[in-house]
């Protein structure tokens, strides 16, 4: 393991080993409660207080029949509790209605949107369009909840402390049963004196679509509450996994896609296998004023967005008629085919993440794109305290390699200004996941802190969880985890109460 700066930073000696990364792809064995980590190298920061919750896949096989697609795999919760230089440990899956049936059955009992299949081929397939929740996308804590979040229906709450799942949260009724309900809150830290707020959607679909965007308040006696919502409806179908905001928009971009039912429907693929790019459609900039803000009541601005396809956003801040939104764009809409096997995916073949920064005038309703950087990435982020305005930072996980796709390897700590690049590696047999950048609270620096990231280490068939220096990327702590959980989706932190 190494930081390096860019300059110096070439295509390492060992090009990673496929099998290293594939063996992250297992069943989790063990539900483990407050286990502390050892740590195998530096100190765990005193000044860290709070809990690291991850969320992924963690139940991939039944009966020896494997999921399709890793996102297919049941929810499984990590929580990592930093205290007085010591790290707890404790996982759990997501309890939901259907993982208990399937472990009670012992095998699948419901088709994946990625594309599991039930056993008996095709005729047991077809027209069966009940949805799995299977509560693996992210997890954060909202008011007294921590909430296991998965796009296309309800949030499942589970106790923050053993991560016991209480069952489906409508949010003290704020959500229908099964309403869509993202994994992508963002967490708008309150600018110019206003109250910090979580900001979320829900995306209902067809041939119109319609975003429902709730904002709840996360602090004081009211922490959980809805706060304020809108509808707005919008033409075409609507594939929205992420959007950003400032502290007067939430941003969405309409990538430019169709959906075709009818394999769905005849048990021939999954939900998200219909999904292609639309070559004569046109991706769109869906843009709501936000309740809180300066244009409240007016209605969304719509226009034209780059080819291209975008699951996630970095960040989004105003300057003066302008947006300006950074995002990871992929050349075309990557999906696992029915007869692929997604441990032997041929990473050369699948189109690369590519961080873009476009400049969206809602005067003239155009705008103007640059990269970022030429590095394939992934789950960027900025300090959370910049969420919504213009940040000096991005870190973010990236391939070793610097052109092409290419398993995650690396942490990257990106100067958004400058272009400097800083780049922290697992290689060549590690591989990491989406870092978490946990703010130094006693400094005003934008890069005082750390970030926390899970790694699969393909030596050890386990994880590690990696504590760096924000500013620097210098380890401060690596310690083993006595799990092998595969590699992983989302997180967050929460800091001690
Ligand atoms: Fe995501």
């Amino acid at each position: 393991m190494q930081s390096q700066i860019s300059s110096n930073f070439q295509i390492s000696p060992h090009p990673f080993n496929k099998e290293d990364w594939a063996s992250s792809y297992c069943n989790v064995e063990k539900e483990l409660t407050k286990i502390e980590l050892k740590v195998i190298k530096g100190k765990v920061p005193q000044s860290l207080k709070g809990t690291f919750y991850r969320n992924g896949p963690g139940r991939l096989e039944r009966n020896n029949q494997w999921v399709h697609h890793p996102f297919d795999g049941d929810g499984m919760i990590s929580a990592m509790e930093f205290k007085k230089g010591i790290v707890s440990f404790t996982n759990k899956f997501v309890r939901t209605k259907e993982w208990e049936k399937e472990e009670k059955a012992g095998k699948f009992l419901y088709r994946g949107v990625f594309g599991t299949q039930k056993a008996g081929g095709v005729l047991n397939n077809a027209f069966d369009t009940r949805l799995k929740n299977i509560a693996n996308t992210n997890v954060v804590k909202l008011g007294g909840e921590l909430l296991a979040l998965w796009e296309a229906s309800s949030p499942h709450s589970l106790d923050p402390e053993n991560l016991r799942t209480i069952g489906i949260s409508t949010l003290k009724n704020t959500l229908k049963k099964g309403e869509a309900f993202s994994a992508h809150p963002r967490f708008d830290p309150g600018h110019n004196g206003k109250e910090p707020k979580m900001v979320t959607f829900g995306v209902t679909t067809g041939p119109k679509s319609t975003i429902r965007l709730m904002e709840f308040a996360t602090t004081g006696k009211n922490a959980g509450n809805l706060i304020s919502e809108r509808k707005d409806n919008f033409n075409g179908f609507a594939f929205l996994h992420d959007f950003a905001i400032t502290p007067n928009w939430a941003i969405f971009l309409q990538n430019s896609i169709q959906f075709n039912p009818l394999p769905f429907l005849l048990g021939q693929k999954g939900a998200a296998q219909c999904i292609s790019s639309n070559p004569k459609g046109k991706a769109k900039y869906w843009i709501i004023p936000r309740d809180s803000g300066s244009f409240s009541k007016q209605k969304p601005q719509i226009f034209d967005a780059p080819d291209g396809f975008v699951f996630h956003h970095l960040n989004a801040w105003e300057d003066n008629n302008e947006i300006i939104l950074e995002s990871i764009f992929y050349d075309d809409f990557p999906s696992i085919k029915p007869n692929e096997n997604f441990r032997e995916i041929d990473f050369s073949t699948i189109p690369e993440g590519i961080l873009k920064r476009c400049r969206l005038n809602l005067s003239n309703k155009t705008f103007e794109i640059q990269s970022l950087s030429n590095q394939c990435c992934e789950f960027a982020m900025v300090n959370p305290i910049k969420i919504g305005l213009s940040a000096r930072y991005a870190w973010m996980a990236t391939a070793q390699q610097p052109k092409g796709n290419a398993p995650l390897q690396c942490i990257k700590k990106l100067d958004l200004v400058s272009g400097k690049e800083v780049i922290w590696s697992a290689g060549p047999r590690g591989f990491v996941s989406e870092p978490l950048m946990v703010p130094d609270k006693s400094s005003s620096i934008e890069d005082n802190g750390w970030i926390l990231v899970l790694i699969w280490n393909g030596a050890r068939k386990a994880n590690d969880l990696i504590v760096l220096k924000a500013n620097d990327l210098s380890e401060e702590a690596v310690l083993e985890v006595p799990l092998a959980i595969p590699h992983g989706l989302h997180g967050s932190w929460a800091d001690a109460n």
